[in-house]
């Protein structure tokens, strides 16, 4: 069967691909993968606040009057927090791609464009053959509104694009007022690829000890839908490839996101909970389902149930979201 996809205009054999995480984190496991046939390894994201914060540091070394907004760092997670710092990052990404074949696609997260993004270069030449732009920020600030928020996001993938030769995908939170015009500013910034969405931790209150909780739980198919409804909706109507991300644990939801229209399909929490060996399950399922359901090639099922090509568009809007109100009676009732 006939699996292969176009992702940000890398070949792949497949979908299926290792996402943002920890899994690229020890070479071993990285080989894992490849022999497990990941179709493309992203790695863990390097952040801007960790970027600020070494060459705020070197800064204050170097020059004798450099000092450190202490106010404003104690803000940031202490360095040793992050698992990579700059320098080590691009050494583990160099160290990689000697390791492995498949494609590697570096991370940067961050909120404001600036200095601090010329490690997308620098991950360039360290070998990424992409990269994503991890662009979550919570906007609480009240004074700013939505349009300000989405012109940084949207000044930062240009400034990330120019000057780069490798492909750029840029990954979303579907926390935006208005996602689709959203998506479209975007995609006219030329980046070769949406991700759709990053998933993150919620704080829980502890209630007797007066904490915020801060626990990341790992994802399960419950959270795919809200990517497939923006998958369809996107489809076909962005020049930008698309990926999901967030809720892929099983085959179908591998099929499901795939109909949507995802080019290529990361998981995390599944790799993370059955280990590498889950995506030569899932490829070898994918390739049966195919079979069974008699399409000729993945690229035949990809975006037919896209809001342009299904039978019933409507499905993915606030019709149906009015139907499906109608449809609960209370138990016991008549
Ligand atoms: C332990 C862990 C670490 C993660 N680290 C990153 C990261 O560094 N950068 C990033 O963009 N996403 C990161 N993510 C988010 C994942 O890439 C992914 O978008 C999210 O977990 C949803 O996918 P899943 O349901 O397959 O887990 C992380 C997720 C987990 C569980």
């Amino acid at each position: 069967m006939d699996l292969s996809t176009t992702y940000l205009g890398l070949a792949l054999p497949h979908p299926l691909v290792s996402g943002a995480g920890p899994m690229a984190d020890q070479l071993d496991t990285v080989r894992r993968l490849e022999d497990a046939g990941a179709a493309a390894i992203v790695m863990r994201s390097l952040f801007e606040e960790q970027i600020m914060l070494e060459e705020e540091t070197a800064f204050a070394v170097t020059e004798p009057h450099g000092h450190s907004s202490g106010e404003a760092g104690s803000y940031f997670p202490p360095a040793d927090a992050f698992a990579l710092g700059p320098d080590e990052y691009l050494e583990h990404l160099r160290r990689i791609k000697a390791a492995v074949r498949v494609p590697v696609i570096g991370s940067l997260n961050g909120v404001t464009p600036g200095g601090w993004l010329r490690y997308a270069r620098l991950m360039e030449d360290a070998g990424a053959d992409a990269i994503e732009l991890n662009v979550y920020t919570l906007a609480t600030d009240p004074t700013e509104d939505a349009r300000t928020v989405e012109d940084r996001t949207v000044a930062m993938v240009r400034e990330v694009r120019s000057g780069l030769r490798i492909p750029v995908a840029v990954k979303l939170s579907p926390f935006y007022t208005s996602f689709a015009n959203f998506a479209h500013r975007l995609d006219d910034a030329g980046p070769a690829g949406l991700v759709l969405f990053n998933r993150f931790w919620q704080p829980g209150i502890d209630v007797e000890e007066l904490e915020v909780r801060r626990e990341l739980h790992l994802s399960d198919s419950s959270e795919l839908p809200l990517r497939l409804r923006w998958l369809a909706i996107l489809s076909g109507d962005v020049r930008a490839s698309l990926a999901v991300t967030g809720g892929v644990h099983t085959v179908l939801d591998v099929v499901q996101s795939v109909m949507a229209g995802a080019h290529a399909v990361q998981m995390v929490s599944a790799l993370l909970h059955h280990g590498p060996q889950h995506l030569t399950t899932l490829r070898h399922e994918l390739a049966q389902w195919l079979e069974a359901h008699e399409y000729p090639s993945l690229g035949a099922m990809c975006g037919s149930m896209s809001m342009r090509s299904c039978p019933d568009p409507q499905a993915y809007e606030r019709a149906n979201y009015m139907l499906m109100l109608q449809s609960w009676k209370v138990a016991g009732g008549a």
